[in-house]
């Protein structure tokens, strides 16, 4: 700041107080300690010795931070083209793990070393800043420049070469890294989702000569008799016998999550069935894929009154009697259903999802 305006400034009447900022007293006194005349600059104390250390330091920092980012693109390239790439919950954990933990190491890094700089090797005087006009006069513009340019000076920015070119080093790839998330905009899912665990249970299932596979309780694991699940209005979430041990430990997840489907008990005289699906439902009792076909939350709300299924999210409303067809909100299509069917008194389903689950887009792979 210039002497004219350091005047300027102690020349003031005593301003309002703005709640956060230091009391009048704690300004005085700030300006007290400092000597406005000698800058005491951090810097300037050091040596040119203990200054080529902190420089050291803060280059190691950036160095550090550059590598941080470089292991953040390398391990997106690398881990998304690997084993089916991003798909599936347990690879999404390790890569949230990785990209996270990279992304935050040069972060951090880059904190660390601009921290250093200014601590250790730029000048460290009083600087008062007034309040203005949101147009400032050119003669405010005026200093403001040579205040900057001063400022530029004081960082080193010119005089230390090493520290500004590890310094552009460390933006560079922190600057294209967002650049490269935009790949997350594909690719589509392809045929992943057009079908679930369903099929290849109901083709065990009947290579062992039975009509289809036994629906369990989510949670519990228990098969579900018809008898169980006869009072009108009730609503489970079911998953095909046996999801756990038949599919590999690592796809567990993965496979429940698009396998998991609604049981509900809606009125006989109600049900309005799908055309050549009259034998898909048992007394009323109907099963459709639980994940919402909008963007995928779980269609988990069942209305007794109305026979709605509503999806939270945004509030996609699916008629249970009526197919799963959408009576409001954004979803496009109805919730896909389960062929079910009765045997030795469990109930079964005897086919996969005929249509994709989930949002409407994953049908365009
Ligand atoms: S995800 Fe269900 S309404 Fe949007």
């Amino acid at each position: 700041m210039s002497d004219e305006n350091k005047e300027t400034a102690g020349a003031q009447e005593p301003r309002e107080r703005v709640i956060g900022t230091p009391s009048p007293a704690r300004d005085k006194a700030l300006l007290a300690d400092g000597d406005m005349s000698a800058p005491a600059g951090a810097g300037e104390q050091l040596d040119e010795a203990s200054a080529k250390r902190a420089e050291r330091i803060v280059a190691l920092f950036f160095l550090l931070a550059f590598a941080g980012s470089v292991a953040f693109i390398a391990y997106y390239i690398g881990w998304s083209g690997r084993d089916g790439g991003m798909h599936g919950v347990l690879r999404a954990r390790e890569s949230n793990f990785w990209l996270g933990g990279t992304m935050a190491l040069s972060f951090l890094a880059m904190a660390a070393g601009v921290t250093i700089w200014v601590r250790r090797l730029m000048a460290s005087k009083p600087i008062i800043q007034e309040r203005h006009e949101f147009a400032a006069d050119p003669q405010s513009r005026a200093v403001f420049a040579e205040d900057f340019m001063a400022g530029a000076e004081d960082s080193g920015l010119t005089k230390r070469p090493l520290l500004r070119r590890t310094l552009l080093l460390a933006a560079a790839p922190l600057g294209l890294a967002p650049l490269v998330l935009l790949r997350d905009l594909g690719p589509l899912p392809e045929k992943r989702l057009r079908s679930t665990h369903w099929g290849d249970a109901v083709e065990k299932a009947k290579r062992q000569g039975k009509k289809g596979v036994r629906l369990v309780v989510d949670g519990t694991h228990r098969p579900l008799k018809v008898t169980d699940f006869a009072q009108v209005g009730s609503m489970i979430t079911v998953l095909p016998e046996g999801i756990e041990e038949d599919v590999p430990h690592d796809q567990v997840l993965t496979q429940v999550a698009k396998a998991v489907t609604i049981l509900i008990n809606v009125p006989e005289e109600k049900f309005k069935p799908a055309e050549g699906r009259e034998n898909w439902h048992v007394n009323g009792i109907v099963a459709y894929s639980k994940i919402c076909t909008h963007v995928g939350c779980p269609a988990a709300l069942y209305e007794q009154t109305t026979h709605h299924i509503l999806c939270p999210c945004h509030q996609s409303t699916f008629d249970a009697t009526d197919a799963a067809k959408v009576v409001f909100g954004p979803a496009a299509r109805p919730l896909p259903q389960l062929p079910l069917d009765v045997e030795d008194g469990y109930l079964v389903a005897t086919g996969d999802f005929p249509e994709p689950i989930g949002p409407s887009f994953w049908e365009r792979g």
